[in-house]
């Protein structure tokens, strides 16, 4: 057993205080790019400042043979590119690691945190099974960021993509201060789970709910019954944010391969940012103007959500507005709201500017 004044300290002499409180920094696209693919990194200068995440992809998607170009190509456009990365500037540098069992993530790590360490804000960790995968990350780095001399933790994001991940999801949230939030990895968990999809996240159309039937006043069915396709990820980002929530951590969906369908995209976007998530994973640059949209508070629901902070005063008691009923329970929501607007107006001019033009009458 570990002390409680022990998650504090550094876990290695001379490595940077561990935080103890994760900042709420906008993550609504985490971009994906492969640093080997020369035409894709040399996109990535001018990306930032347009995204809240730009994200080096070590792991799966990158081939075998380029996981060394890979790295490198993160390394070299770290290094020249000034204004992404670092803790500052509104465009943070994560990378996905590979898997704690591959044969390529322990040059990862020394690799990517003694040259770029200063510029890392988060490292994505992917399989993670239970809290011991993430304690060891989390010893690793403290000795690398001691050698590198950072003043900064990197702070680490799991990917929630085996069924051993999703049973210990609240000890991989709870297992070190560095632990920033979580990300579900829907392709390799239908894997690992054996269900019977083949798509890279969204919907399954043979998932689905059949309306009752319908039958006439002898007994006969007729009409065609409605079905109603469900959500395959339901389960899972509920029990994601409740951990995350529970920890005071950040929970992400993360990738839809169907580049095609935008549609179906913003679909799952916005049912996971109704459920508590804060952002999604990007895989082409037409998903980061959807994840943009969907993970900011509307105007509309802003107006709303300041009308009930301005009618309900010191927070307490409950008011009537266009005929509902707000108390100070609905108030906490409104705030979520109003507290992630002005987190997001603070690094996007377009939407201050929408929500600055925002009249409360009460
Ligand atoms: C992502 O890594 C996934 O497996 O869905
Ligand atoms: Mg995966």
């Amino acid at each position: 057993m570990r002390s409680a004044k022990d998650f504090f300290r550094p876990l290695a002499v001379g490595a940077p205080d561990p935080l103890t409180e994760i900042p709420a920094r906008p993550s609504r696209a985490i971009h994906f790019f492969d640093p080997s693919n020369a035409k894709m990194a040399a996109k990535v200068p001018q990306m930032v400042g347009t995204v809240d995440v730009l994200l080096g992809n070590l792991e799966d998607a990158v081939k075998a043979d380029n996981k060394e170009a890979a790295r490198a190509g993160l390394v070299k456009i770290a290094q020249e590119t000034a204004e992404l990365g670092g803790g500052g500037g509104s465009t943070q540098l994560w990378t996905r690691i590979n898997a704690l069992d591959s044969p390529w993530v322990l040059d990862d790590l020394t690799t990517l945190v003694t040259e770029i360490g200063d510029k890392l804000d988060v490292i994505m960790v992917p399989k993670v099974q239970g809290a011991e995968d993430i304690q060891y990350v989390d010893r690793l780095l403290a000795q690398l960021e001691a050698k590198a001399r950072l003043d900064r933790p990197i702070l680490v994001h799991a990917i929630l993509e085996t069924a051993r991940g999703m049973v210990n999801v609240e000890e991989i949230c709870g297992a070190s201060p560095r632990m920033q939030g979580l990300s579900l990895g829907p392709a390799d968990l239908a894997a690992d789970r054996r269900m019977k999809t083949t798509r890279v996240g969204g919907g399954h159309p043979g998932y689905l709910v059949r309306q009752d039937p319908i039958v006439n006043a002898d007994n006969v069915e007729s009409g065609d019954r409605k079905t109603y396709q469900q959500d395959l990820w339901h389960y899972t980002i509920a029990r994601m944010v409740d951990a995350c929530a529970m920890h005071g951590i950040y929970p992400h969906y993360g990738p839809f391969g169907d580049i095609a369908d935008v549609v179906a995209c913003e679909d799952q976007f916005r049912n996971a940012f109704l459920l508590g998530c804060v952002g999604t994973w990007t895989l082409h640059p037409k998903q980061i103007e959807i994840a943009n949209r969907v993970f900011s508070p509307s105007v509309e629901d802003i107006t709303h959500a300041r009308r009930v902070v301005a009618a309900m005063g010191d927070g307490t008691g409950a008011v009537m507005l266009d005929g509902k009923m707000e108390d100070d329970a609905s108030l906490k929501q409104c705030l979520v709201l109003v507290e992630l607007a002005e987190r997001l107006a603070a690094i996007d001019p377009e939407l201050k500017k929408a929500y600055d033009s925002i009249e409360v009458d009460q």
